[in-house]
């Protein structure tokens, strides 16, 4: 590593670049973090490499020159990179479905990889995206949302089980596969703090999604700042765009203003919880995401407002065997 500062987004690894025995394929993602490639492992298998780079903090003026770390920045990087090395040890114990499975990670030049299992699919931020530009009076459907976010909290609830937090979960951050699964990705906000004594770094706040105590510095953070953030995803998959930002004022009467015309489209259940699980007050919250999934998966009471809607909703209902995706391909996200 040289002395020299980063100025710009570092160059990715080109095609047909050999690391850890991975033959890079190409570019499919870059972040604050860093970079996300697609892969080829020594027996053929098709990965999805995670390289940590932060922009920030490091710069790569070509795919195959060294990383390059500013020295007022390196001890910054240094506790990115044992933090990166460490979410990929904890992340790889977890095997399950609904959490994007770490095969492996090494060291090589001058910085750190994760290999995951490649998941063929889109994000359900452009599942999102897609279903509101259709402008139909309803984003996703409700028994979609129902369906997804039951295994979005499976796989959470296992992550909690592991005494980690994801800290960035976000609609980008949820891949929604061609195999009929919703899978968390992206634990590089992800500390393993249930289990940390003060040596705290702060997250990265995403606005709309970051839970309040995110932007307030000595406020505890925890499964409940998931289960913010949990409410926020199902919100945005009813209005087709993110919630106000928890760091303004008036956030919390904005958002109450702003759901008003979701009731008589999702159920008053379905609205209660979102408003629920976006409580300022985290002891307010639902306390775990098994109770978050216990309300999710109860039939709602159908407490409509109209009762057109609720001859409607009672023929949703009868489709509900649908796996999420399987409901998205067929465009049943949307209104019939
Ligand atoms: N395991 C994976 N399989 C397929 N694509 C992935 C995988 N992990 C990440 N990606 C792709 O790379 C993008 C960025 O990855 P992510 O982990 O969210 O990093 P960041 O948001 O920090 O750049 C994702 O939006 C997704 O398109
Ligand atoms: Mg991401």
């Amino acid at each position: 590593m040289t002395q020299a500062a980063p100025k710009s987004t570092p160059a990715p690894l080109a095609p047909g670049t050999w690391v850890g025995g991975y033959r890079i394929v190409q570019k499919i993602g870059a972040g604050g973090f860093g970079i996300v490639y697609r892969a080829v492992s020594p027996t053929g298998q098709e990965v999805a490499l995670k390289e940590y780079l932060p922009a920030a903090l490091a710069s790569r003026a070509s795919g195959d020159a060294p990383v390059v770390v500013a020295r007022d920045k390196r001890a910054l990087y240094r506790i990115g990179f044992r933090s990166f090395l460490e979410e990929g040890r904890a992340l790889a114990q977890i095997v399950h479905p609904n959490v994007v499975s770490v095969l492996n990670f090494f060291q090589e030049n001058d910085t750190v990889y994760l290999v995951m299992n490649y998941l063929e699919g889109a994000s359900l931020q452009q599942f999102i995206v897609t279903s509101a530009s259709l402008n139909h009076a309803k984003v996703l459907r409700e028994s979609t949302i129902r369906s997804l976010f039951d295994e979005v909290l499976r796989g959470l609830r296992v992550v909690h089980q592991h005494k980690m937090l994801h800290l960035d979960i976000k609609p980008g951050n949820i891949l929604v596969t061609d195999d009929d699964r919703a899978v968390l990705i992206d634990f590089g906000a992800a500390r393993d703090v249930l289990n940390q004594d003060g040596k705290f770094l702060q997250p990265m706040f995403t606005p709309g999604f970051s839970a309040p105590e995110m932007c307030k510095r000595g406020k505890p953070i925890g499964p409940w700042t998931d289960i913010y953030a949990i409410g926020a995803c199902m919100f945005s998959c009813m209005k087709g765009y993110p919630p106000p930002d928890a760091a303004k004022p008036d956030c919390r009467s904005k958002l109450e203003t702003m759901v008003q015309d979701l009731h008589g489209k999702y159920s008053n259940y379905l609205i209660d919880l979102v408003l629920s699980c976006m409580q300022t007050d985290p002891q307010a919250r639902p306390h775990s995401v098994h109770s978050v999934q216990k309300i999710l998966t109860t039939p709602p009471k159908t407490v409509w407002r109209t009762t057109g809607i609720y001859e409607y909703e009672a023929t949703e209902l009868s489709s509900d065997a649908l796996p999420p995706t399987a409901a998205l391909r067929l465009g049943r996200a949307q209104q019939p």
